[in-house]
């Protein structure tokens, strides 16, 4: 303990009083059960994860403010961790539920996250990031509505669905964990599910003539981009990821791994029955699961002949990057900003440090591995961030292992290690993914919306930032990069904490392909970060430790 940068680390640490809840917002409380149980999302009974005996788990239907409190009760018989995908978890990265931030739940034990949600209006869902619990399910709906005070955009529709879609293995997760421990790949997935279903138990949603509807659609599938298309419907779309949208009217939409679109629907063709087509985007074999949209009172199946996917590669990405330059943020709704501290100016800002990401693979010793700029995460046994908060960093892991600019032969090497980047405190960063595969990408990133500023083919290149949407790009949380292609995106270090910056791709994922940033308030002032949450788990080297002291209190003007 006694380390001579202890003394700072121990300024982190804040007295209970000082906790994350606002004591006059609502709480909103869970009690969750999460057990197996056999279920046949693709037809074929198999083992899936339940929340409360549902799959898709439990709707979190909450409004900016409302603090959070869900006990989890783990009945699995594997250690067990949600993550609130995209929900930002300002100063309390203790909260995000990665392994990299919180030990894991042992089985037949209970834990209690407790978190606020802030001026985020829009979708998001939460699943499993321990093992392949993703591909046994877990996953869940997850709404933030505005406040009265704040109008959105357009008028309230009739009703809201949420539509968690993705592709779907029907081995179950524990042989899918074998394969990948064993070094083989996932292979392709076996079809797609809509909210769990497949075939004919597929959703149909019931649509009175005339009204419009909100569908919140997430792409929550493990190696698959898909699009969504309605027969004889447009859909006119709103939000992506807490940010409302131009509202563009749209025949289909591309939803990559991880992505959240709103979108409205108005029932104002023939009465009848329509599909609702999800299929998986830039695959040899094309997987397609439909829903069907009802219209009250009628009788008419819907046509069996589906509107056309846009084209495949390569002419289906042209058409992809196109749709994605055609997402721009509404700069006049009124809505509450995704960024609180305020960087929606962010084409003036200056840059102050550029990360390229190029994302490869490996099979050394016979064993398939996927690195961030040469090095392939790996989780240690003591979180990174309790690892850092108690002092012992130097025990579990080195910061700063990659370059900001990955050296030419990083794609030939993989270093197996955890994978932590030193980001400076309210630095405004610039990250490039650069993708040199065959295959897309998606990226997200904890903590923090990005503004998602350019997708390009080819190598990036400074100049390249003249192409950049310095305007009104959308402010989100994960973005594709399509084969042989970059990404920019850019945002503001703000947000203390140690955060994942990971491949959606769930077997990428797995092996390696994700790092964290850890961001630290250089004053490690109680403004800038909660202290360890009281019954915090603790595992590893620190499990016996003592928990540092809580600082003097922070200066008056906080
Ligand atoms: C979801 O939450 C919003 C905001 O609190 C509320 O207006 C709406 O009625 C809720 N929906 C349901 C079905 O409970
Ligand atoms: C476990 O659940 C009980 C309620 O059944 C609750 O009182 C307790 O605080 C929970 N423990 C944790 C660590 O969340
Ligand atoms: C942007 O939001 C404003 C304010 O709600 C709305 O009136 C306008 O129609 C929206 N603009 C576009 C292009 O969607
Ligand atoms: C940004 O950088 C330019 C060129 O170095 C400099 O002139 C300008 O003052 C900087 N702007 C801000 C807001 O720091
Ligand atoms: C992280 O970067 C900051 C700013 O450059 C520096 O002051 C700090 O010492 C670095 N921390 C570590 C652990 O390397």
């Amino acid at each position: 303990m006694g380390k001579p940068y202890l003394l700072p680390l121990i300024a982190l640490i804040i007295s209970p009083l000082c906790g994350f809840v606002q004591s006059g917002d609502p709480y909103l409380f869970f009690t969750w059960n999460v057990n197996y149980a056999t279920l046949s999302p693709m037809g074929v009974p198999q083992q899936v994860i339940t929340i409360n005996g549902q799959f898709p788990g439990p709707w979190i239907n909450c409004t900016s403010n409302n603090n959070i409190v869900v006990n989890v009760f783990n009945n699995l018989d594997e250690p067990l961790l949600f993550t609130w995908n995209g929900i930002q978890q300002r100063k309390n990265s203790w909260q995000d539920g990665t392994l990299g931030t919180n030990c894991p739940i042992p089985p037949g034990t209970n834990y209690t996250y407790q978190f606020q949600v802030k001026d985020q209006i829009g979708s998001y869902y939460y699943f499993p990031t321990t093992a392949l619990h993703r591909a046994a399910g877990g996953y869940g709906p997850i709404n933030v509505h505005s406040r009265n005070l704040i109008p959105i955009p357009f008028n309230s529709p009739e009703a809201e669905f949420n539509v968690l879609v993705g592709d779907w293995y029907s081995k179950g997760h524990v042989t899918l964990k074998k394969f990948l421990d064993s070094g083989r790949s996932l292979g392709r997935p076996d079809g797609v599910v809509i909210n769990g279903k497949s075939g004919n138990e597929a959703p149909k949603w019931n649509l009175i003539p005339g009204k419009t509807y909100r569908y919140r659609i997430c792409n929550v599938g493990m190696k698959n981009s898909v699009n969504v298309r309605i027969q004889g419907h447009t859909m006119k779309l709103v939000e992506i990821e807490g940010s409302h949208t131009v509202q563009n009217v749209y025949d289909s939409l591309d939803i990559h791994l991880g992505q959240c679109n709103s979108v409205l629907v108005t029932a104002d063709q023939t009465p009848k029955d329509y599909a609702f087509v999800v299929s998986t985007r830039f695959t040899k074999t094309v997987l397609t699961t439909t829903g069907t949209i009802h219209y009250e009172g009628s009788n008419i199946p819907a046509s069996t002949e589906l509107p056309a996917a846009p084209g495949n590669a390569p002419e289906g990405i042209a058409w992809s990057i196109n749709q994605f330059r055609s997402l721009r943020w509404n700069l006049t709704a009124s809505a509450a900003r995704p960024n609180p501290q305020g960087s929606y100016h962010y084409g003036k800002i200056n840059i102050t440090r550029t990360i390229k990401i190029v994302n490869s693979a490996s099979r050394g010793e016979d064993k398939l591995r996927y690195a961030v700029n040469g090095v392939s995460h790996t989780d240690p046994e003591t979180p990174l961030k309790l690892a850092e908060y108690f002092g012992v960093s130097d025990k579990v892991f080195k910061y700063d292992l990659i370059k900001d600019e990955p050296s030419a032969d990083a794609e030939d090497h993989i270093t197996i290690a955890p994978n932590v980047v030193n980001g400076t405190f309210r630095n405004f960063i610039e990250i490039i993914f650069e993708n040199h595969e065959k295959s897309i990408q998606s990226w997200h990133l904890d903590g923090y919306s990005f503004f998602a500023v350019a997708i390009e083919p080819g190598r990036w290149a400074p100049a390249k930032r003249a192409n950049y949407n310095l305007i009104d790009a959308i402010s989100r949380h994960t973005i594709q990069v399509y084969p042989n292609s970059w990404a920019a995106i850019m945002t503001t270090l703000d947000n203390c904490g140690m955060w994942n910056l990971r491949s959606v791709s769930l077997e990428r994922n797995y092996l390696g392909q994700q790092l964290y940033f850890s961001v630290v308030s250089p004053e490690h002032s109680l403004r800038d970060e909660y202290l360890l949450p009281e019954g915090q788990l603790l595992c590893g080297i620190v499990k016996d430790l003592p928990v540092p002291a809580p600082p003097p209190p922070p200066p008056a003007d906080a």
